[in-house]
């Protein structure tokens, strides 16, 4: 069995982008510039803007981090977004999630310029996306996918069986592992909330790609011997002994399960790490479209 050590692979994508800013700065070009625009005080959310906020620190990119309060209206939060598209010092930006109820989640995402959508939540890069072009591709499964490409994972003409239909994960990478290419060419089985069986299609699955939220959910008895698997669950759950309250747990029964799989990630330190190195590659890769255009 194969531990595959996002943490790891994080660490060497950050040093291969550092080494490009650290180019960039000896040419005398202006290096990218993320923004993070955070509403509210959601405790995993203030940890993972936190993180990627010093992140770019690290390998020598500008960053600005947006803190609002919880208050914020709909109309405010557009008029930062529009200031953010307008301002030409800044490269890229995400807008983390979850937002606050009373603010129309969609309503903001369709109003973050295609150019700056270093997510690749708009709709004009997830539709790029599905048709092969090229585009930002969502961090969490673009994390995914360079993982199973480093470790040389064979992918080609397996079943890939996804849990989980979210727009930030289930969705796109069901259509990344099913398109052509390196980690790709699968046949993608995608199960969420309505599935009438899912043991019967794990248990089928060369590869499981668990993004549902629920701790311990996939458990020995429902994979094959030798899968593949990949917990994007990060779910806090409380614990009055930890020193933070609570621990974080994937949606793998992780001890279990891993004495059954080929390859497999850890949480922490799987999937998660490369979830900020991809957002970081996207914000270069904006930086460099930008300048493109300007010549
Ligand atoms: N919330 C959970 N994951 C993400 C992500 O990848 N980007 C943003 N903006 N919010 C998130």
């Amino acid at each position: 069995m194969v531990i595959l050590d996002g943490k790891k692979i994080s660490n060497q994508i950050k040093d291969e982008i550092a080494t490009e800013v650290a180019q960039m700065k000896e040419r005398g070009e202006k290096v990218p510039h993320l923004a993070a625009v955070l509403v509210g005080n959601d405790g995993a959310s203030l940890t993972y803007v936190g993180s990627k906020v010093r992140s770019c620190k690290r390998i020598g990119f500008e960053s600005t981090l947006k803190h609002l309060p919880e208050e914020t209206t709909e109309a405010e939060l557009l008029q930062l977004v529009k200031d953010l598209n307008d301002d030409p010092e800044i490269d890229g930006y995400i807008v983390q999630l979850p937002l606050p109820k009373h603010i129309d989640e969609q309503k903001v995402l369709m109003a973050v310029h295609p150019d700056k959508d270093v997510d690749g939540f708009h709709p004009t890069n997830f539709g790029k996306m599905a048709l092969d072009m090229e585009t930002f591709i969502s961090a969490t499964p673009y994390g995914i996918m360079e993982l199973l490409r480093r470790y040389d994972v064979e992918t080609e003409g397996k079943h890939a069986v996804v849990i989980g239909r979210s727009h930030i994960v289930g969705r796109p990478i069901s259509i990344l592992m099913s398109q052509k290419g390196k980690a790709a060419n699968a046949t993608v089985t995608l199960c969420h909330s309505r599935t009438k069986n899912i043991k019967e299609l794990t248990l089928q699955a060369d590869i499981v790609i668990s993004a549902l939220g629920v701790p311990h959910f996939l458990k020995a008895d429902m994979v094959k011997p030798g899968a593949v698997i990949i917990d994007v669950g990060i779910t806090r759950v409380e614990d009055k002994s930890a020193e933070k309250g609570y621990y974080i747990t994937g949606d793998v029964d992780y001890e279990n399960v891993r004495k059954k799989a080929s390859f497999i990630t850890p949480v922490p330190g799987g999937v998660g790490p490369m979830t900020i190195a991809m957002l970081l590659k996207n914000t270069l890769l904006a930086r460099e479209r930008h300048m493109a255009k300007a010549l």
